[in-house]
């Protein structure tokens, strides 16, 4: 755990030390203390602005890096220019890069005007060669390039900028250690995500992520258990245990343990409310975990489940190591054993899915529907497929027109919305365990909080409430949410 009093005793004088965490802590110390110089420098506190795109790994990975910079002393603001810009960057649609670029643009205008500003970018994005350097040539008004396997020197870099005066890019293609012990800030301090596992070893032939995330690593059960009470005894109630493929956690340990074990560790941790993980690959989604689920009574009544394609066909030109069936049969174990975990009758389940992937037919698509109709999703995040360079799939042949795979998405996603409305409506009026988690972001009389189900629900109620689990009845829903009143 990250222990403040460490890094308080440690001394700035001679040489960096070589070990880490302490290596950070040394550089935290020399960021902060010309902080204070830059300050006096230009005149008013130093801002930050932290823009994170893409998954729960960026959300989290932005968390640690906004504490080591308020501890350098940097204050966040919600506008998108400060005297610290951070793109926490997402490449695995072609869009998102696009959307960085446009960025760039509009940052090189307000850079001119405060030429103290910095502007970093680091993430997914920043592991592609050709990206980084795009950035060399072209946007060299960039001060800060570094990726996914090293965001936890963002202090050491910081320091090495602010000295030489010239841009710094560190990129690094694979990890080398996973450095614990480093301070992080929540979103929340009632919840958060914990990351379990880096990196992905599935190499679906659509997606960048193994690329750019590298080989799976897990971290220690014991460095993971520990971390979680140390959130729990500072207010914590729900956590997200995060890795890009969690059924497979623990595999590459010295001493394997399973995620359905660490699971049932997690579980046991005195204080704790709630447990969620993200994002579990049908493949290795295992009885022994479908058993801990049922067991575990913190574990949340909602399981992510990707299924990308319902065709048999397609889901091996994806490298998926499924079929239509075996999925369907996987969400029946889990449905059959897991009734417990049910608000009313079964498991809420969510998941992914590609519509235009590399010769998929109309029967392919229909094989979609229908398993989207078979296994009635609570919601579904749906996405076009974008062809992402440097993976198997952008080199296939047969890529769906635009208009056909325009036309699919829609009759997919209506498909999916009917389906979300009505199990959404299924349990009207029921009173059930809300966790109160923010003011309503359009109406300040509002709350908004979660079911265990992951749906949420917007009720009147005072601030005060944050952070604690209550009975709310779902008074009315309002197809993907509900309006609820707080059961007194
Ligand atoms: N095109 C479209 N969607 C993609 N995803 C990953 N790669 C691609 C791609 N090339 C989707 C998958 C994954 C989610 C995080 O993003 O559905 O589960
Ligand atoms: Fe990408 Fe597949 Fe790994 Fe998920 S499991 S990150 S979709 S390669």
């Amino acid at each position: 755990m990250f222990d403040y009093e460490r890094l308080e005793a440690l001394s700035i004088e001679g040489e960096a030390p070589q070990s880490e965490p302490e290596r950070q802590y040394y550089f935290m110390k020399k960021c902060r203390q010309w902080a204070e110089e830059e300050k006096e420098r230009i005149g008013h506190p130093l801002t930050m602005s932290i823009q994170t795109l893409g998954c729960q790994m960026n959300a989290k990975d932005s968390e640690k890096m906004t504490a080591i910079l308020e501890y350098i002393g940097y204050k966040e603001v919600e506008e998108p220019v400060a005297d610290f810009v951070l793109y926490n960057t997402c490449t695995v649609r072609e869009n998102a890069n696009l959307k960085i670029y446009g960025r760039l643009g509009y940052l090189k205008n307000h850079k001119k005007k405060n030429p103290s500003m910095r502007i970093a970018l680091c993430g997914c994005m920043m592991q592609e060669a050709d990206e980084v350097e795009r950035i060399r040539k072209s946007y060299s008004f960039v001060d800060l390039v570094f990726g996914t396997h090293n965001i936890y020197k963002l202090a050491e870099l910081l320091y090495t900028q602010v000295q030489s005066a010239r841009p710094v890019m560190d990129v690094w293609k694979e990890a080398k250690e996973i450095v614990e012990d480093l301070p992080g800030k929540r979103k929340y301090p009632f919840k958060t995500g914990v990351n379990i596992m880096y990196g992905c070893n599935n190499f679906c032939s659509y997606c960048i992520v193994p690329y750019v995330r590298g080989r799976e690593r897990s971290r220690e059960p014991e460095d993971i258990i520990s971390e979680i009470k140390g959130l729990v005894a500072d207010g914590v109630v729900e956590v997200m245990l995060l890795g890009q493929n969690v059924n497979s956690y623990g595999k590459t340990l010295e001493n394997p343990v399973t995620f359905a074990n660490l699971l049932r560790q997690v579980n046991e941790i005195e204080g704790l409310k709630r447990i969620r993980f993200m994002t579990s690959h049908p493949k290795d989604l295992s009885d022994e975990l479908i058993e801990a689920m049922a067991e575990c009574d913190k574990v949340c009544t909602h399981l992510h489940l990707p299924l990308q394609s319902g065709s048999t066909e397609i889901l091996k030109k994806m490298n998926r190591k499924y079929t239509k069936e075996s999925y369907l049969s996987l969400v029946e174990r889990i449905r059959e054993k897991n009734p417990k975990l049910s608000l009313t009758t079964d498991i809420s389940l969510t998941t992914d899915i590609i519509v235009g992937f590399p010769g998929e037919t109309e029967e392919d698509f229909e094989d979609t529907l229908d398993v989207v109709r078979k296994v009635r999703y609570d919601s579904a995040y749906t996405f076009i497929y974008s062809k992402r360079t440097g993976t198997p799939a952008a080199a296939m042949e047969n890529q769906v027109p635009e208009e056909v795979v325009k036309e699919r998405f829609d009759r997919l996603l209506h498909e999916v919305q009917g389906i979300s409305t009505e199990i959404t409506k299924s349990i009207e009026g029921e009173t059930v365990p809300v966790l109160v988690e923010e003011i309503n972001t359009q109406n300040e009389e509002l709350l908004t909080g979660r079911l265990s189900n992951n749906a949420v629900v917007h009720f009147p109620g005072d601030v005060s409430l944050i952070g604690e689990i209550l009975p709310v009845k779902l008074v009315e829903s309002k197809g993907f949410y509900y309006m609820g009143e707080i059961v007194k």
